[in-house]
């Protein structure tokens, strides 16, 4: 069955990026000059999906409003003359279809994936969280959409991470007779912040899955977990029961907007390559007095 519908929870509090994100949504962070749910957003629709479903919660209103039409602004812009940015704020709301439902507490992530079950219905989707930009030739979700149409099921995007770094991640066990071409495996298990020691691999799931609708009974049998809250992990465990879920290691850079110095990360190397900043960028880091002194050094 073709995937048509993308599923954004973005009700999550954002207490890793405080004080920031105490009167404004995560998602709305700028990364350069656009927030990061755009970023995604256009991941999405690169990908062929532009019916696109919001999970939002309290104080998340910012993020309705900048995919909707801004009547006065685009008037002013129009009455300027200032046509290029008119174009640019006006092909944000131009190029999706979306739909927004509320988790009313940020019960986890889990949680606010099934709250969108009403407007999926039954059938495959898509998942994005809204903090995890990649930076990929071809769009991460688009190389997704790829493996699907011959395995079909659900895929889960993971990469490989450091040993000391597992315990931030959920980590995948895979089958062993299941590898195909080094990039798709089936998945036997699933541990969430696994210890160095007890990781059956090292590879994490990041935020990009495709999930079959059977996903919405798994969560609803799913008790709270880790933190007290009903993990997209633990329902994903429940649908191994029953179905096959892949893993596919994506190619590209993922950055974990969420955190502080991932955010820093994914602002510079993202301006970087920005033909009208990236020169005058690179210039002024070489200024740098700091910068230069660990060159010297080195
Ligand atoms: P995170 O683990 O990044 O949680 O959620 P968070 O609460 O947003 O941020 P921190 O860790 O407190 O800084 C991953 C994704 O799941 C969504 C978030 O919005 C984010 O896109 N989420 C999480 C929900 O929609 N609802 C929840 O109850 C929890």
């Amino acid at each position: 069955m073709k995937i048509r519908k993308a599923v954004f929870p973005a009700a999550g509090l954002g207490t890793r990026f405080l004080p920031a994100t105490k009167a404004q949504p995560k998602e709305m962070l700028t990364l350069v000059d656009k927030p990061i749910i755009q970023y995604v957003v256009e991941e999405a629709v690169q990908a062929g999906l532009d019916n696109i479903i919001l999970v939002t919660g309290r104080g998340k209103n910012a993020i309705e409003d900048h995919f909707d039409v801004s009547y006065e602004l685009e008037a002013i812009l129009t009455a300027r003359n200032k046509l290029d940015l008119l174009q640019q704020v006006r092909q944000i709301s131009d190029m999706i279809h979306v739909a927004y439902v509320r988790q009313k507490e940020a019960l986890g992530l889990g949680h606010a994936v099934l709250m969108a079950e009403t407007l999926v219905g039954e059938e495959p989707f898509a998942v994005f969280l809204g903090d995890d930009i990649i930076d990929a030739a071809v769009p991460c979700m688009k190389q997704m959409l790829d493996v699907y149409n011959t395995t079909g099921g659900s895929i889960l995007a993971v990469m490989e991470v450091e040993r000391e770094a597992v315990s931030r991640y959920g980590i995948i066990e895979i089958r062993k007779d299941a590898a195909n071409g080094g990039r798709v495996f089936r998945i036997r298990d699933m541990i969430e912040k696994p210890s160095p020691e007890d990781a059956p691999s090292r590879l994490a799931v990041i935020g990009r899955y495709i999930l079959s609708p059977a996903i919405f009974r798994a969560l609803e049998e799913t008790r709270p977990g880790a933190g007290g809250e009903i993990q997209l992990t633990d329902g994903i465990r429940h649908l191994l029961e029953t179905e096959r879920v892949y893993a596919f290691r994506f190619e590209g850079k993922r950055f974990d907007a969420g955190d502080k110095l991932e955010f820093l990360k994914a602002t510079v190397e993202f301006a970087l390559k920005r033909g009208d900043l990236g020169p005058a960028l690179r210039e002024y880091l070489r200024t740098l007095p700091c910068l230069n002194e660990k060159t010297s050094k080195s």
